[in-house]
């Protein structure tokens, strides 16, 4: 069952997603070469507790940490580690969600630190585009996997394959609710979409080949090839014209 919200309660998913956002940019401002991905975690840590919001992710399936950071080849869900240093030229994904009051938030960005290659750069450009494609498509009258295939054809147009393994999905009262939205799939298929329902939205693209691998933390998901891959994603409502984005600062 895939929820509708009412205008209230969208409010206070919208509440929550600005919260991620404000964090997100702060952290993206702040990443320095030198650092380590622990000191992020601390840190939004630290600004969460101002807005009294309680990160979504921490005990989540027992993961261990209120947000995930994940370098390079790491698509998604790396445990920030005092041991895991960002360098020059990396890409950095950071994927983070909170509760407040109720209601759940969810976004990520990849951002580059210092200068990245032409490949990283192009990489991050088709992922974020893709998103921007996805959200427009989060519209009355469109079916979801319109949604799912509008990231897939832009990905694959660009020469880079979308991971299989992770989808996005709903989000409002628990930070995952139905429908799964995977980020590849068929136009014209999948359920109806209504103004009110609230989507995380969330391409993870690869650079190489789409599979991927876990580490033995059991969390950190990389590519099978070791090639990079860029995450990113934002908590949308639909709406008539298209998805409005409520995961940003204002
Ligand atoms: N944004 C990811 C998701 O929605 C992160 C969740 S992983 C967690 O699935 F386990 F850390 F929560
Ligand atoms: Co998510």
């Amino acid at each position: 069952m895939v929820n509708v919200r009412t205008e209230e309660e969208v409010k206070k998913i919208a509440e929550a997603s600005r919260v991620v956002a404000i964090v997100l940019q702060e952290l993206a401002a702040n990443m320095k070469p030198g650092m380590n991905t622990e000191q992020i975690n601390t840190m939004a840590e630290d600004r969460i507790k101002e807005f009294g919001a309680k990160s979504a992710f921490r005990g989540y399936r027992g993961y261990p940490s209120s947000m995930c950071v994940s370098i390079n080849d790491e698509i998604v869900h790396g445990i920030p580690s005092s041991k895991k240093i960002i360098h020059e030229g990396d890409i950095v994904s950071l994927d983070f969600g909170v509760q407040l009051d109720g209601f759940f938030g969810d976004a990520a960005v990849t951002v580059p630190v210092g200068s990245v290659s032409e490949l990283a750069r192009n990489l991050l450009k088709t992922t974020e585009e893709s998103l921007y494609l996805a959200i427009k498509d989060a519209r009355v009258g469109n079916r979801l996997y319109d949604i799912s295939s509008a990231i897939q054809n832009f990905a694959e147009a660009n020469g880079f394959s979308v991971v299989r393994d992770f989808v996005g999905h709903g989000i409002g009262k628990s930070l995952h609710e139905d429908p799964q939205i995977p980020n590849y799939g068929q136009p014209g298929k999948g359920i109806k979409l209504e103004k009110g329902m609230v989507f995380a939205l969330e391409p993870m693209i690869n650079a190489g080949d789409y599979r991927i691998k876990i580490d033995p933390d059991g969390w950190t998901a990389r590519t099978y090839d070791g090639s990079l891959s860029a995450h990113f994603e934002h908590t949308v409502v639909v709406d008539y014209d298209h998805g409005v984005v409520l995961s940003k600062v204002n």
